[in-house]
């Protein structure tokens, strides 16, 4: 089975084609950095105008690269939630109405779940059960896995998700949006030893998260510390340094602890935060000393892309599952609520 997936959520438009045994046949992002950039933030009438005009084109695109004609695909997947609901119409209509004029089943996609499963699409692929911490600009979630739609919430962001902070941080440090990858570039140049930022709720049992202290902490030792320094740019790169360490602890402490709890050996890191190089490092070695091993997708399938909603797409049609011809996005989706496939 050859599926189309289609992911318009926010401000990239990702476009792919997967096929049941010979995996990723072509795969291509557009992303809207350029013209949110001004603004210093996605601006979702915006979002939704450019997947209008990049969509369609991305389709032909990787049908030409894979060299198939339309009527060789078999289902076509889309994102339908949770997401700026503007861009999410584009991509679902355009999903929807491909399907019904090529005759082939239609699979709305959880956001998360495209996430979630895009581990799966690399090798060695992590066999079932594991636990995932998803951590994207929207969410930051852990969750123990059991089975394709099989998920119990462990914890979650009660305020800002991990790359939401890392935006507003980058924000209050003058970084240029997207401020994720700005603030961790930053960070490799500060002194780890020079500050040290609390690591929010890790003194207490649980499994939830909380990062916009972590902020406004951040705003205060800038505010502070900048007056004070002969050399501000240091400072600057410091205190990123400080903010990622604190984030990456946090998180390190929270998968570890999911682990021990579930009594799971392997994790998978997905969403956009999953690229980041300093987290990475620190996961591997701390989930290896406890005898677990780590699973990611690589870089570019971290961040939002075509792949993991055709591959999470294809899981659900191959179960027969697929969506009548309405289709309806939803900009809120409780991941709980996805029944197994
Ligand atoms: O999964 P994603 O592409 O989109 C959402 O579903 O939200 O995640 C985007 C988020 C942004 O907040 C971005 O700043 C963050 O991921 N991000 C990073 C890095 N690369 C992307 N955060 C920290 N370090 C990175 N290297
Ligand atoms: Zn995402």
């Amino acid at each position: 089975m050859r599926v189309l997936g289609i992911e318009t959520s926010c401000d990239e438009t990702g476009v792919a084609i997967f096929e049941e045994r010979q995996g990723l046949l072509a795969h291509a992002v557009y992303s809207q950095i350029e013209i949110h950039a001004e603004y210093g933030g996605v601006v979702p009438e915006l979002a939704s105008r450019d997947h209008i005009r990049k969509t369609l084109p991305l389709i032909h695109q990787v049908l030409d690269e894979a060299d198939l004609p339309p009527d060789s695909i078999d289902g076509v997947a889309f994102t339908a939630g949770p997401g700026l609901i503007g861009a999410l119409l584009v991509g679902s209509a355009i999903g929807r109405s491909l399907a019904w004029g090529w005759s082939v089943p239609a699979i709305g996609v959880h956001h998360m779940e495209g996430h979630l499963l895009a581990p799966l699409l690399e090798t060695p692929a992590p066999d079932f059960p594991f636990v995932a911490l998803l951590v994207s600009g929207g969410h930051t979630l852990l969750v123990d896995v059991i089975g394709i739609g099989r998920y119990a919430i462990l914890g979650e962001s009660l305020d800002d998700a991990a790359g939401e902070a890392f935006d507003k941080t980058a924000k209050i440090l003058e970084l240029p949006y997207p401020g994720g990858p700005a603030l961790a570039k930053l960070a490799e140049q500060g002194d780890p030893e020079r500050f040290r930022f609390p690591r929010p709720m890790t003194d207490r049992p649980g499994l939830d998260f909380s990062f916009s202290g972590l902020k406004t902490f951040t705003l205060n030792t800038l505010k502070t510390e900048l007056v004070a320094s002969n050399d501000p740019a240091q400072t600057r790169a410091d205190i990123a340094r400080a903010f990622e360490e604190a984030v990456v602890d946090t998180l390190v402490i929270k998968c570890r602890r999911a682990l021990r709890e579930t009594g799971r050996t392997r994790l998978i890191l997905a969403g956009g935060v999953s690229a980041n190089r300093r987290l990475r490092e620190r996961m591997n070695r701390a989930i290896a000393a406890e005898g677990g091993e780590t699973f990611y997708p690589r870089p570019e399938l971290c961040t939002d892309n075509g792949a993991m909603i055709a591959f999470a797409g294809l899981q659900r049609l191959r179960a027969g599952q697929h969506e009548p011809l309405v289709f309806r996005p939803r900009a809120r989706w409780p991941m709980g609520e996805l029944s197994p496939a």
